[in-house]
């Protein structure tokens, strides 16, 4: 029995989190055997957002599917281009009328993952459907057209118990469900029942030394002063990956194994 090795890497932040992506990913490929590669992109874009150029960039540095979250239309540009991208999705509970597409379906050689995404209600905006009842709907939808029983979620959820209860809610039904959107990586990987691996947050790629990628300075006089200042992405060139790496089970549909991965390199010169 052949095991398949899935990497999902935490929300991209901006150009050092493209960059390092890049540099790192071949290297992170080859050291784990790894079959499929997720993220979430919805901050490769100057920190807010996607577009055409980023996602692209993501793609050709080695990523199979994209997940998107709450700043998805931070860049109106993608409002035209998300039709383009088979390989993003965004949140399942949107509305019918968000443009693109709401799953990633890969197949390489005999294997296959579909990948998915569900917006969290609690402390985000805006507040799409309840994603509890839109994937109880959908997901015996899904098993049925790809006839697969591996399917990733990423829960892009500000709440650690929203999170925490979607991991249960899909337990032995689902691969993983992992949650992304808070930049910083819980230390509380587990398998849930009989192999559905679960994280709180996977974390964020891209600067380390920054409010979540944001700029420190500009973080602290918001937080001092309390006016109003434009966030910009923080420039130091001191980057990380956040990611997850899943041993799954590929014909009982059951992840075997999760581990979090930490990478730090300088990134730029
Ligand atoms: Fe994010
Ligand atoms: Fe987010």
């Amino acid at each position: 029995m052949t095991n398949l090795n899935i990497l999902f890497i935490g929300d991209i932040v901006g150009r050092s989190g493209r960059k390092i992506l890049k540099q790192k990913l071949p290297l992170l490929k080859q050291q784990y055997l790894v079959d499929f590669v997720f993220c979430n992109g919805e901050n490769s874009a100057g920190g807010l957002g996607i577009t055409a150029s980023t996602a692209g960039e993501l793609l050709s540095s080695g990523v199979d599917g994209i997940t998107l979250g709450n700043h998805i239309w931070s860049q109106k540009i993608w409002l035209q281009q998300a039709s383009h991208f088979r390989q993003v999705c965004r949140p399942l509970n949107a509305p019918d009328a968000w443009p693109g597409f709401d799953h990633v379906y890969i197949k390489k050689e005999n294997h296959d993952v579909l990948l998915l995404s569900l917006l969290g209600q609690a402390f985000i905006k805006p507040v799409l459907k309840n994603p509890f009842n839109v994937i109880e709907e959908m997901l015996p939808k899904f098993k049925e057209k790809y006839r697969t029983k591996n399917i990733i979620i990423d829960f892009h959820a500000e709440s650690t118990a929203e999170k925490i209860t979607m991991g249960y809610f899909l337990e032995n039904r689902v691969l993983a469900v992992l949650g992304t959107h808070t930049h910083v990586q819980t230390a509380d990987e587990k398998i849930l029942g009989n192999g559905t691996a679960f994280i709180t947050d996977v974390g964020m790629t891209g600067p380390v030394n920054g409010v979540l990628g944001m700029s420190k300075i500009i973080a602290v006089e918001r937080a001092v002063n309390l006016l109003p200042a434009m966030y910009n992405i923080e420039k130091d060139s001191y980057a990380m990956i956040n990611a997850v790496l899943m041993t799954i089970d590929p014909i009982a549909g059951q992840t075997k194994k999760i581990e979090r991965i930490q990478i730090f390199d300088h990134v730029f010169e």
